[in-house]
């Protein structure tokens, strides 16, 4: 039997060059299964900053992307950084903006995993606290699990790779859990 193919967004809370973050999910990107696609969104930095009256008039190009993005995908994977002990304002800012249009979002009911990396021992967990906090406001389907990479660019080469096996097993790990709610969800969705 041909399974179908499941759709991963995976989002960086950085824009860096270099990112820690982001080289965590083209990680993930390789040790995902055949028949998962992750893509990793990248397009914060068209997004307005979101206002309220923004919000009434016509949908900008870059959220509507984004929001496309999300409602297409099957479960959404984050790795942020942690900016003064939370989460960076540009992920913040993508999901205001993906947290409307009120009673329609497409977050509503979307699995969503958190994981982060800092130089520091912390490993962002503050900042993953505080993004599962706030994606559950926003209405997805987060789950109760982290991954707090800590002193992250000793794990990675010059070009960016993931190069320790652990991390890299614990990726893989938490991609498994991601999928079985994707599956979970499909056998007894919560939301339209
Ligand atoms: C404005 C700012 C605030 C930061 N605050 C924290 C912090 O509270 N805790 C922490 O562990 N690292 C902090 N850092 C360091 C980031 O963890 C570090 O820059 C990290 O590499 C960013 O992730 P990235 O490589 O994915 O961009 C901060 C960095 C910036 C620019």
């Amino acid at each position: 039997m041909n399974e179908r193919r499941i759709n991963i967004l995976a989002i960086p809370g950085s824009l860096r060059p270099n990112s820690i973050n982001r080289g965590l999910l083209e990680a993930v990107r390789e040790v995902a299964p055949v028949g998962v696609q992750v893509q990793i969104y990248g397009g914060y930095a068209e997004l307005p900053v979101f206002t309220e009256p923004l919000d009434d008039g016509p949908e900008p190009e870059s959220v509507r992307e984004l929001r496309e993005q999300i409602r297409d995908a099957d479960a959404l994977l984050f790795a942020t950084p942690e900016y003064n002990g939370s989460v960076p304002g540009g992920l913040k800012n993508a999901i205001d903006w993906a947290s409307r249009p009120y009673g329609n979002s497409p977050l509503a009911g979307k699995p969503a995993l958190v994981v982060g990396a800092s130089p520091s021992p912390n490993g962002a967990r503050w900042a993953q606290a505080d993004l599962r906090r706030i994606l559950g406001v926003a209405g997805a389907d987060v789950i109760d699990s982290e991954l707090a990479v800590g002193r992250a660019p000793e794990l990675f080469d010059a070009d960016g790779q993931l190069t320790d096996p652990s991390t890299r097993e614990a990726l893989a790990d938490r991609l498994r859990t991601l999928l079985a709610a994707v599956r979970q969800y499909e056998a007894t969705p919560t939301a339209a």
